[in-house]
């Protein structure tokens, strides 16, 4: 029997989290709700998708807007066994309330807190930790990255110790009309930044610091990182154990790919559902390895890198996959994921 899923708020994230679950063979999507009038929700009709008001308020308004709205929340829920919060930040909390008297599950995004769920999510990591349980929340797009990269080291016996800093992009792509900065670069103004102890709920064992910074660019997240390891190693080593990773992705400088648009636009080459990227696109031929010291950088789509792992909570909450692997296996094949863009790529080679 299919896990029935309701996605509430139909935005950057739950848009994709709503056609990932129509991808799953192990899936139906019930429908999504949401409190917007314009095209954003009216695409989701268009698409065949059933559309429910997320507040009474909102169901008035969607109608007189001519949005052909099938129920409320509360009528959603009805018929849903997980629903996945995709609201903005802080919004998602408010709605536990609702979701607990629905008897329903509930994976929510990394705008809320640890403490809202007591649980915090990323695949490779946690999964069985969260089989069974009535919620989780799946981190933020830097926070999955980091528990994606740094956990493969730790997880290879590699990684003492890791200092990173993030440029973030200033906002979606299709938010750019209403804000972003422009021309700069806007340090956070606190050391740590709040990536690093977040990566904490999901490894509690890691020693990690981030430093953060805003760039006027709209796609992606630049991560640049300093990681003290275990003992010296080699650059294969290391490698290894990322290539052990599951959602790890290698690109090379001498592949062309050599700046953040690249990268996207190569996506869109493939022709990925928006030119999407789930995967974090580590530099492989960036990487280097001095002793004990490793350096490396990597690219984090941040519209899209949280999809696969949502789609594996939805699953460990429901209970009918119970191994981490089997499940993150079967998102994988479904979405596309891959470990290489390119069938051959040339800066394979050695350097
Ligand atoms: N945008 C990213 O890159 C990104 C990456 C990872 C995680 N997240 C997290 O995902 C969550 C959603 O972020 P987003 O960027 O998709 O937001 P978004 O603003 O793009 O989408 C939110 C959607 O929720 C709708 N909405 C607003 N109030 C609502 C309500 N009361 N009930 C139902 N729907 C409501 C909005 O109309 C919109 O469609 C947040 O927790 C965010 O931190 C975002």
């Amino acid at each position: 029997m299919s896990i029935r899923v309701a996605v509430n708020g139909y935005g950057v994230i739950g848009k994709r989290v709503a056609d990932a679950v129509r991808a799953m063979p192990d899936m139906e999507l019930v429908g999504v709700a949401d409190v917007a009038t314009d095209w954003r929700i009216r695409t989701a009709t268009g698409l065949g998708i059933a559309v429910y008001a997320a507040t009474d308020s909102a169901g008035d308004t969607m109608r007189e807007a001519g949005v052909p709205v099938a129920g409320t929340l509360t009528d959603l829920l009805g018929q849903t066994d997980v629903v996945v919060d995709t609201t903005p930040k802080k919004v998602a909390a408010a709605n536990l309330p609702l979701y607990e008297a629905a008897g329903v599950k509930v994976v929510l995004q990394g705008g809320e807190s640890h403490a809202t769920t007591g649980h915090s999510f990323v695949a490779q990591a946690n999964y069985a930790s969260a089989v069974g349980r009535d919620m989780t929340r799946v981190v933020s797009c830097n926070t999955t990255s980091i528990v994606r990269v740094l956990g493969a080291l730790q997880d290879g016996g590699l990684l003492a110790r890791a200092r990173g800093v993030l440029i973030r992009r200033a906002t979606d792509p299709g938010e750019s009309h209403r804000g972003g900065i422009m021309n700069t670069v806007a340090p956070e103004a606190s050391i740590p930044s709040h990536q690093g102890p977040d990566a904490k709920t999901v490894l509690p064992g890691l020693d990690v610091v981030t430093i953060a910074a805003k760039a006027s660019h709209t796609q992606t997240h630049n991560h640049f990182w300093t990681l003290q390891l275990t003992r010296p190693a080699s650059r294969e080593e290391v490698l290894g154990a990322l290539r052990a990773a599951p959602r790890i992705a290698f690109i090379r400088m001498a592949d062309g790919l050599t700046a953040l648009n690249t990268t996207v636009e190569l996506m869109r080459d493939l022709g990925r559902p928006r030119g999407d990227m789930w995967e974090v696109a580590l530099w492989e031929d960036v990487l280097s390895v001095e002793g004990d010291e490793a350096y490396l950088t990597y690219q984090v789509y941040n519209e899209a890198i949280v999809v696969p792992e949502t789609i594996d909570a939805i699953r460990a909450l429901s209970g009918t996959v119970t191994d981490g692997a089997t499940s993150i296996a079967m998102t994988d094949e479904v979405l596309g994921m891959r470990q290489e863009f390119l069938p051959v790529p040339l800066g394979a080679r050695e350097r």
